[in-house]
């Protein structure tokens, strides 16, 4: 909980009136200054574009440090859950902010599997979209119409609703994500199973044929498992905020969910893994690399080095060290390891890093520089990288959206704004415009 026991205040004075607001303190972190009083007080907002300034809610979901590289689920860094844990442990961990014992992550592990089939109408409901739409397109309208054929977890003020709700969710992506995919590619739907584990179940659906037998290779699901972790949550992100402030109007899960699908599509955000890939394909070659370095630096060019820079980590992207690791195991395993794009891309990080614009702007490789790479040796197009971030980033949201709604606080997010349009004035007929 906060801690607003210290008597630190922080004063704004404006004109010749001086407002005190008191300073909270968290269980470590920045403190904040609560200034939820101070329009009322003093007639003025606060100015934030872009919230890089803002703490928009309190939460013990995740904690990064964005100078140390530090990325914490409920306490446990990112390196321990990626290295000793596996998906569904870890979102337990989110949704119920302990590590489960034996017979509770048996229990989760199984209600999450006896969810994993999609209402059979959900088939047709697919089978309307053309063939080459982008599978987040689909994605994003099937979460949506989620609510139309699950109408017995949208109640939001029922905790059993919302308990079931948040089941489906996290059973139901992957076999979202493989339809998306298999629609995409023209192959018959796959059906869950229950005999395998996670990510090898949602391999099985987007790798297997009804023409002969597919086995999954362990290796790849455990780095499939990994890239779901990896991507699991990640605080106040512009996807997480978007489906916080959904909520916060008491739209359904479904539909908290589907907004924050459609923000996560953005190239800034989690479209940047398929932007890292063809940038990278784009390079082509080392001799490239410079050429491209430069347009990133130049203010002229909108151009940037996709899969570089993050808001918060100025230091390294915990997340994209452990995602290295698995990319060279992958990489080795299917004896692709001198994959000219991750020849490429090696080269172009040890370019960058020694680069004093990118040094110096603390440009980092974030998480999606090497996601995409290892996406790619394991045989997804380009277009189903952000579903896989997608998939991975539902816990985050749903536990996020949970946490939401077990503060009495809650209320409806409604910024306010800086006005600088035109002052009053009155209407003129069309006739004495001039
Ligand atoms: C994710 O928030 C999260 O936690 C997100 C995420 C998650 O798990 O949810 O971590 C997932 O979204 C990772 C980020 C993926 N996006 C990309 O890789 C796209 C490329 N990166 C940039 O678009 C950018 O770095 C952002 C959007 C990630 C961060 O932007 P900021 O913090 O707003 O920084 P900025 O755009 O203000 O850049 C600061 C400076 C600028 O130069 P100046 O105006 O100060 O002169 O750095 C420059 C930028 O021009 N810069 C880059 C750059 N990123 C920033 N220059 C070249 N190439 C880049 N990639």
């Amino acid at each position: 909980m906060l801690d607003s026991a210290k008597p630190k205040t922080a004063t704004v004075t404006i004109d010749d009136q001086t407002f005190e607001m008191p300073i909270l303190s968290g269980s470590t972190g920045p403190d904040v200054i609560d200034i939820r009083k101070l329009y009322g007080q003093s007639g003025a907002f606060t100015y934030d574009p872009g919230f890089t300034s803002t703490a928009a809610c309190e939460s013990s979901i995740t904690y990064i440090d964005g100078d140390e590289g530090v990325l914490l689920h409920r306490g446990y860094p990112i390196e321990q859950l990626a290295g000793k844990s596996h998906y569904l442990e870890v979102c337990y961990l989110l949704l119920y902010g302990e590590l489960p014992s034996g017979p509770e992550l048996e229990d989760f592990e199984e209600r999450v599997t006896m969810h994993t089939m999609l209402h059979e109408q959900m088939y047709n409901f697919t089978r309307g979209f053309r063939r080459d739409a982008h599978p987040m397109a689909i994605m994003n309208g099937m979460v949506g119409a989620m609510s139309a054929f699950y109408h017995d977890s949208t109640d939001i003020t029922d905790p059993w609703q919302r308990e079931v709700a948040s089941i489906r969710m996290i059973a139901k992506m992957p076999t979202i994500a493989a339809m998306a995919y298999k629609y995409s590619i023209g192959q018959p739907f796959v059906y869950p199973r229950n005999d395998l584990g996670y990510a090898a179940n949602f391999l099985n659906m987007c790798f297997s044929v009804p023409a002969q037998d597919y086995v999954v290779d362990p290796i790849l699901a455990r780095a499939m498992d990994r890239i779901f972790t990896l991507h699991a949550d990640h605080e106040q992100n512009a996807s997480t905020s978007t489906v916080r402030l959904a909520s916060s109007s008491g739209a359904n899960p479904f539909a908290c969910i589907a907004a924050g699908i459609a923000c996560l599509w953005g190239p800034a955000h989690g479209g940047a893994n398929q932007a890292c890939l063809e940038m990278l394909r784009e390079i082509g070659t080392a001799d490239r690399i410079p050429e491209f370095i430069g347009r990133a630096k130049d203010k002229d060019d909108p151009f940037r080095l996709m899969g570089f820079g993050h808001r918060v980590y100025k230091n390294h992207d915990p997340r994209a060290t452990v995602m290295k690791e698995s990319a060279d195991e992958v990489l080795e395993l299917l004896g692709v390891e001198d994959n000219p794009t991750l020849q490429v891309a090696k080269e172009l990080e040890r370019q960058a890093l020694e680069d004093p614009y990118f040094r110096d702007k603390k440009l980092f490789p974030n998480v999606d520089f090497y996601s995409g790479i290892i996406l790619e040796a394991m045989g997804f197009p380009t277009s189903m990288f952000t579903p896989i971030f997608a998939l991975s980033r539902t816990v985050g949201w749903i536990s996020q959206w949970k946490e939401q709604l077990s503060d009495p606080s809650l209320k409806i997010g409604r910024p306010r704004q800086l006005y600088t349009g035109e002052t009053k004035r009155d209407y003129v007929e069309v006739e004495d415009r001039g």
